[in-house]
């Protein structure tokens, strides 16, 4: 009745942004990422507990964090098909405090995989991705490592709406994703209602949509090849156009700083001298630089003197899994 997994978080190279279905959290298109090693989200689950509680680096959850996974566990336990009695949740991230990094992916895959373990479901990729994806659409992408595709399905129900693994981490061990933190500010518009607002009023929108599958099987096969230059320029332009969608939305949504562009800047500067390195960027200000082992302290240092505060180095991460070492 008690079962402890770990997971990693993801970054998108073919970004998901905007819903068709917002309560089953069902996008509009497919995308692909990365697991990144060797940030982690570690959860117990405990089934048979005197009340419900969910603890979360140390802080008890209320309002819509704790509903988030108080329901996430009502669908294990239907799919368990039998009284599990209240949960015990204990989560604990070894994110830097308080970074513009969103670990709800790794927490989300984290949840599901222990959450069904402990229910006495047998291990199955595809429903903890299903799973995971209630919590937090990419979280669906952390349940297996290396680069990810979260097919975007086409039945109303979701069943056919999760992540696949398209390549191990072993396959390009080389391949780095360096994080700059730029602000720690939260965003004034959460991804939730930024997809919304993009879907809603933005007449980009379809254009966004319209490229995403050819997308994907473009950085599919520049994945196969480890064409670092190939993955790298189409990363740019995919981040560039979500961008560009939700900047067109009516009010406008604009994530970047002006320290992201003067990054942003740097690492066209720094590419323009021989050094191979893209960058990527989530829904907020903080870029996430594309490049290879022998590169990474160039890409860490240029961040540090573009006025990052702080800087994690990543690299191709594994599967979400259980572990001995229970939080309590
Ligand atoms: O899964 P959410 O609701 O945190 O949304 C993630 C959206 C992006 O990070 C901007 C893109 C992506 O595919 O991860």
């Amino acid at each position: 009745m008690k079962a402890t997994a770990r997971a990693h978080p993801n970054i998108a190279l073919v970004k998901y942004w905007g819903k068709r279905d917002e309560a089953l959290v069902l996008p509009h298109q497919s995308s692909l990422s990365l697991t990144l090693a060797p940030l982690q989200v570690t959860t117990t689950v405990e089934f048979g507990a005197a009340s419900e509680t969910v603890e979360i680096n140390g802080h008890v959850a209320k309002g819509s964090e704790r509903e988030r996974v108080t329901s996430l566990l009502a669908t294990v336990r239907s799919e368990a098909q039998r009284t599990l009695g209240p949960a015990r949740v204990v989560s604990r991230g070894d994110f830097p405090a308080s970074a513009g990094l969103a670990s709800s992916a790794a927490a989300f895959a984290a949840l599901a995989v222990a959450g069904r373990a402990a229910a006495g479901l047998a291990p199955d990729a595809r429903r903890a991705s299903i799973l995971a994806r209630q919590g937090s659409g990419s979280a669906c992408r952390s349940v297996e490592g290396g680069f990810c595709e979260w097919q975007r399905g086409s039945a109303a129900d979701g069943s056919d709406s999760f992540a696949v693994q398209r390549f191990g981490p072993g396959h390009w061990p080389g391949f780095r994703m360096v994080v700059a933190i730029v602000s720690r500010a939260e965003k004034d518009v959460k991804s939730r209602d930024g997809m919304r607002q993009t879907v809603e009023t933005s007449p980009y929108y379809p254009a966004w949509c319209a490229d995403a599958e050819s997308e994907i099987a473009r950085a599919r096969a520049f994945i196969a090849g480890r064409d670092l230059e190939g993955l790298g320029a189409l990363c740019e332009r995919n981040a560039w156009r979500m961008h560009a969608s939700a900047l067109a939305a009516d009010p406008p949504l604009c994530y970047l700083l002006p320290e992201t562009l003067r990054l942003i800047q740097q690492v066209r500067e720094l590419r323009q001298k021989g050094t191979p390195v893209w960058f990527t960027l989530d829904a907020g200000p903080n870029p996430v630089l594309l490049t290879d082992v022998a590169h990474e302290l160039s890409a860490e240092a240029l961040c540090l003197a573009a006025g990052a505060t702080e800087v994690v180095r990543c690299g191709p991460g594994s599967d979400a899994a259980l572990v001995e070492d229970a939080l309590f």
